[in-house]
């Protein structure tokens, strides 16, 4: 196992695993990390798994939750979506749950287990406004203890912008997840906005049903807006992960626009810049604001 430290902008390092030449979360809950995640692309799949995939900090636990409500029928466990996702998780566990099974993942396309192309297995991907995204990454980053980092917004902004953080560039993976299409046409995929969702979460609970072919009731839609609704999840599922003063690690604002509070008029120019840069030829539309 290869743990490295890489410095911010100011010189403070945060620290990840490093796994054929990819930067992954150093967790502390998982015995053998490496070989979890070595393990993901020979990981055995079923024809009705379902996987959710995104970017972090773009709403993975909120559509995860979502689609295993709307699969399983199930309103009364409560369950984390990290018990689910394919880098922490090895297929000596995963394989004792009963399907349909819905698995999460921060993974390149590339990098997803072989049997979900094979299979053509359902993927719900979530796209989420990369500027809110960054500022939620970096309160991610900042509080989560084995990345042991403690740096400035200034400092960590540039690094996020360059992707020397877990899972990479998120250029790379815009990029990489929007060519799905052409390089894998035959995938049953959902895409969700994590905005389209803060507005009006009920048409895309009811999108989300179609697609899995688990279609409800009104009254079961609506348990489910209930259920995922910020507070709701923060009061439940934010108890499992959390700071030493039990404040909840994984539902911190749920917010859109929160960047405008970060984002300097310098930092918004170079963001906007060195997007389209990258994204030259790749046409994604983002809300920044409801
Ligand atoms: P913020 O840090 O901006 O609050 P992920 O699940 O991919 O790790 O994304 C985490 C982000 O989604 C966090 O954003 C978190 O607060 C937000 N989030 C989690 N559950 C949510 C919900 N039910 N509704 C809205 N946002 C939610």
């Amino acid at each position: 196992m290869s743990v490295v430290k890489i410095p911010d902008a100011g010189g403070d390092n945060i620290r990840f695993l490093e796994v054929d030449g990819h930067l992954y979360p150093k967790d502390p809950f998982v015995v053998s990390p490496v070989d979890v995640i070595k393990g993901i692309s020979d990981l055995p799949i079923r024809e009705d798994d379902v996987l959710v995939c995104a970017y972090p900090k773009c709403g993975t636990h909120w559509v995860w939750e979502m689609a295993r409500l709307l699969l399983s029928s199930d309103t009364e466990t409560v369950i984390i979506k990290e018990k689910f996702m394919l880098e922490f998780i090895g297929n000596d566990i995963l394989e004792k749950f009963p399907s349909p099974r819905v698995f999460n993942t921060h993974c390149l396309v590339k990098q997803l287990p072989r049997g979900v192309i094979e299979k053509k297995c359902k993927i719900i991907y979530i796209l989420r406004n990369p500027k809110d995204m960054a500022v939620s990454f970096f309160h991610h980053h900042k509080k989560i203890k084995s990345y042991a980092y403690d740096g400035k917004w200034e400092n960590y902004f540039p690094l996020l912008l360059d992707g020397k953080v877990d899972f990479g560039s998120f250029f790379t993976y815009l990029k990489d997840w929007a060519a799905i299409g052409t390089t894998h046409p035959d995938l049953p995929i959902l895409t969700l906005v994590y905005e389209d969702l803060k507005e009006d979460p009920l048409p895309n609970i009811k999108k989300l049903a179609n697609f899995l072919n688990a279609e409800k009731s009104e009254e079961f839609y609506l348990k489910v807006k209930e259920l995922t609704n910020f507070n709701k999840m923060k009061a439940t599922k934010g108890k499992f992960i959390t700071l030493p003063d039990g404040s909840s690690i994984m539902y911190r604002k749920g917010e859109v626009g929160e960047w405008k509070h970060y984002f300097t008029v310098a930092q918004n120019e170079l963001f906007d810049r060195t997007y389209k840069e990258n994204m030259a030829d790749c046409h994604i539309k983002f809300r920044y604001t409801l």
